[in-house]
């Protein structure tokens, strides 16, 4: 865990917004989740999340999930075997996906989300003589996947297909699942489905690729029983009749604990005698799911103040804080340096000894944050990114990119 010093240290020397990732969480958290299930289950980590803690988590996990060609040019950057990548997405960009189908080592699945995907797959994996592992993506009753009827047709015409494997079924209904009962029942559907497939196919189906979408507990008053769900992913993973190999994707609970967002306070005024606190990041870089206006607390502590110090672990946004009596702390709106009133990080938060200059810590900023902003809004630079290493040393791997250039009109006069 890195030192509340520490992230001062990293404050002055890269400057802020910064997004500090620390990579030493992420062996202890794969290994955490992992020794909760049966063994074989293999994890994959859904790039989305995060992409730059990817060098230290591809090593940890089985297979990683992209969804877009950038984020097959990023794992490609890194390094990453292409037999490692599981090529998804409800929108397949066919010069991507024929890359992938023509590398030396082919992916370890391409996911199928409509019938017409079936069709594109099909057609470059024929182009260029190879047999694609196919999963078929089931839908929740949203635009992702196919619908079961789809599904169940795609199956049977896939049979004895000479360009593509099935392999088996991709499931995701959603993040921040916390219902035990949920998990249980969306795996019972899975085993009914896949039983299903084996009968029409003539063979069981070997994989079942599952996304709990496991929570974080981001607010105050939205505790997570982990153990609780894990047993019930355990439970449900032993008791499948289709005896398919499970692989879990997970993105937010992997990462989300290794990551810091710091930010520092620029201006402090008082307006129809509500305190603004204005910081130098905002909405755009700190995303955590379910938070709007600010509604609800979110993990933040002020850094080397009276409530930082000593006090490294603390957090503001855990406390129980409507019921502050008259005379405690002055109550706080965190906002943004947006040019929308939206941009509100925290409402009547109690930071005592704040002011211009303040350092605050948003903790559990690992999962989305950096990946999901609306970093192009104002043409805002993009945070820097600091790395912390195995020996706490910390290493900047983005510089702090300008977005005015992309926001800039460019006629092609050619
Ligand atoms: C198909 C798929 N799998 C896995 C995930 C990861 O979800 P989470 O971050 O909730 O673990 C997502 C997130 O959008 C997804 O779309």
């Amino acid at each position: 865990m890195v030192t509340e010093a520490a992230l001062m240290r990293f404050a002055e020397d890269f400057g802020t917004p910064l997004y500090v990732f620390d990579t030493r969480e992420l062996s202890p958290r794969v290994r955490r989740i992992s020794d909760a299930l049966p063994s074989g289950t293999c994890l994959c980590y859904a790039v989305k999340a995060n992409t730059f803690v990817l060098g230290a988590l591809a090593g940890l996990v089985t297979r990683l999930e992209v969804c877009s060609p950038g984020e097959q040019r990023i794992c490609r950057a890194l390094g990453v075997p292409e037999a490692q990548l599981v090529v998804s997405g409800v929108s397949k960009d066919p010069a991507a996906l024929g890359e992938a189908l023509s590398a030396r080592e082919l992916p370890a699945a391409v996911t199928v989300e409509s019938t017409s995907q079936l069709g594109l797959v099909r057609s470059l994996a024929a182009e260029r003589g190879r047999r694609a592992p196919v999963l078929l993506r089931l839908s929740s009753g949203n635009q992702f996947g196919l619908d079961r009827a789809d599904l169940l047709r795609a199956a049977r015409d896939l049979a004895d297909d000479p360009c593509l494997e099935l392999r088996g079924v991709q499931f995701f209904s959603g993040t921040q699942k916390g219902s035990a009962r949920r998990l249980r029942r969306e795996l019972a559907g899975l085993d009914a489905l896949m039983l299903e497939l084996g009968l029409a196919c003539g063979r069981p189906l070997p994989e079942l690729e599952y996304g709990p979408g496991l929570p974080v507990a981001y607010f105050d008053g939205g505790a997570v029983d982990e153990g609780e769900l894990l047993a019930a992913l355990s439970e449900g993973i032993e008791g499948l009749s289709c005896r398919a190999h499970v692989t879990l994707e997970l993105g937010r609970s992997l990462v989300a604990g290794c990551g810091t967002y710091l930010t520092r306070v620029t201006d402090t005024k008082t307006v129809a005698g509500q305190r603004y606190a204005i910081v130098d990041g905002g909405m755009h870089q700190i995303v955590y799911y379910g938070q709007s206006l600010a509604m609800r607390r979110p993990p933040v502590r002020l850094l080397g103040g009276p409530c930082g110090e000593g006090d490294g672990e603390r957090d503001l946004g855990t406390r129980n804080v409507p019921g502050h009596a008259p005379g405690d702390a002055p109550a706080w709106n965190v906002c943004g340096s947006l040019c929308t009133v939206n941009d509100i990080l925290a409402k009547q938060l109690p930071l005592p000894g704040l002011a211009e200059g303040s350092l605050l810590a948003f903790g559990r900023a690992g999962a989305y944050c950096a990946t999901e902003g609306m970093s192009l809004f104002l043409s805002r630079d993009l945070p820097r990114v600091v790395l912390v290493g195995a020996d706490g040393t910390p290493e900047l791997v983005r510089a702090g990119v300008r977005t005015d250039p992309l926001n800039t009109p460019c006629p092609d006069r050619s």
